[in-house]
Parts: structure tokens; C-alpha cells; sequence
């Protein structure tokens, strides 16, 4: 049986981060399921799609999608269509309507069941909003990462910084706002905390710290 570590939090607590490290340590294969709403959101953006009004557009984009994820020592690359988008899908433009085509139920019904095949028989870090709720919930390990808005904005506007991408910090934490909103209110597959979830508040905690409290929560269940 394989081996499944699902990870949830809002944006900006530093799962992508802490996943890849992980996955380089314990020979995991990392899956970050929000590349997956990101490229669906790049494909419609492309074709002059970037509204709920044009919902049946989107769920069609997401029904003839082609996604394909290379995983190379932890490090994820995304293709569309065969073309690599990693940097791509974590542009502005992406960033502000993911979340809103990430509400939409048909759309997070594909990418769920995506999301499963593409961890089919594999030992797995996987990381989203419904991961140990939805995708997983008989996960073996169950991490909700969080950390206060600001802090979470910080971090990803240095990210951002670090990666070329434009925007200001307010932006930045007004994007980071929407997004939480828009993430607790999903009509499906909400942000919330499993039951059974190890809950890390990382705001004062450094990578390095987030990252040996998550493996030991991991390693014991793995005995
Ligand atoms: O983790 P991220 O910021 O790359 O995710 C992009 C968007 O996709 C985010 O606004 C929430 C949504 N998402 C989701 O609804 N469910 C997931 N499992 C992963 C991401």
C-alpha cells in the first residue's frame, strides 16, 4: 500500500517550501495539487477566458486539459499541453483568478480525481486546501499548516520578489485576503482543519523548524 502525506493550509504558509524539502529527504514524490487549478486557469486565460460567467467554458478547458507533472529530487515541473508552464502558472494574472475558478464544483471534481491518479501507487507528499478532507482522507499523515495573514503575505511577496514577479506587498496581501476568503467559502472542497490533523502555526517558526516538526510527525507514523 502506498504511503500518503497530505498536507492543507491557506497561501503563504509555506507548503510548497516545506514539501519539497521533505520529499528530497524521506524519497517522497511531491505533488502540488494547485498547479493543477493554475494551469487550467493559464489554458482559459489564454483563450480570453478570466470569469465565472463563463463558467461551462472553464469546466470544458478543464474536461480536454492535458497536465503532466515531472517530479526530479522534490522539484516539481508542470506541463500543459507539453509545454512547461512552472513559472508561468504563478504569474499575477493566474494568481488572481485561480482561486475563483477553484470554486467552480465540476472543475475541483476533475482535479481530484487527477490528483488520486497521479499518486496511484506511489509513496506521496501531496499539498493543497483539500487534501486530508476530499483528495486523501485516509491519509496516513495529516499536516494543516498555518500562520497569520501578514506573515504569509511577507513571505510570498519575497518569494515573488526572488522569482521576477511583479506586484507590490499590498497587492500581494490583498491577493492573499481574497484568496483566504475565497478559499473558506468553496461551496465543495473548502479550506477547513480534518479532525484527525496535526495543526503547525508556523508564523514565528523558521523553514527549518516547520520542516523538522512536520518529518517528526511523519516518521512516527511511519514506524
Ligand atoms: O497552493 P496555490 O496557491 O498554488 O493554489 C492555487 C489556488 O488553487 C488557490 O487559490 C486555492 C486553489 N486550490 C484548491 O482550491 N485546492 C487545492 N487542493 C489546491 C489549490
Amino acid at each position: 500500500m502506498s504511503f500518503v502525506v497530505a498536507i492543507d493550509g491557506p497561501a503563504g504558509t509555506g507548503k510548497g517550501t516545506i514539501t519539497k524539502l521533505i520529499a528530497q529527504e524521506l524519497g517522497l514524490v511531491n505533488i502540488d495539487t494547485g498547479a493543477m487549478y493554475r494551469c487550467i486557469t493559464l489554458k482559459g486565460i489564454r483563450q480570453g477566458i478570466n470569469c465565472l460567467e463563463r463558467k461551462e467554458e472553464l469546466i470544458q478547458i478543464a474536461k480536454d486539459i492535458n497536465i503532466y507533472i515531472e517530479n526530479h529530487n522534490g522539484n516539481q515541473q508542470t506541463f500543459l499541453e507539453g509545454e512547461d508552464v512552472t513559472t508561468e502558472i504563478r504569474s499575477k494574472e493566474v494568481s488572481d483568478f485561480v482561486s475563483q475558478l477553484s470554486s467552480i464544483p465540476e472543475i475541483r471534481e476533475i482535479v481530484v480525481n487527477l490528483s488520486r491518479n497521479i499518486a496511484e501507487g506511489k509513496d506521496v507528499i501531496m499539498e493543497g486546501r483539500d487534501i486530508t478532507t476530499v483528495v486523501f482522507p485516509n491519509a496516513q499523515v495529516k499536516i494543516y499548516l498555518d500562520a497569520d495573514i501578514e506573515e504569509r503575505a511577507k513571505r510570498r511577496f519575497k518569494e515573488n520578489q526572488e522569482k521576477g514577479i511583479e506586484g507590490s506587498y499590498e497587492q500581494v496581501l490583498e491577493n492573499v485576503k481574497m484568496r483566504d476568503y475565497n478559499d473558506i467559502h468553496k461551496p465543495v472542497g473548502a479550506l477547513k482543519v480534518a479532525e484527525d490533523a496535526v495543526v503547525v502555526d508556523t508564523t514565528k517558526m523558521t523553514i527549518e523548524e516547520v520542516k523538522e516538526k512536520v518529518k517528526e510527525v511523519i516518521l512516527e507514523r511511519r514506524k
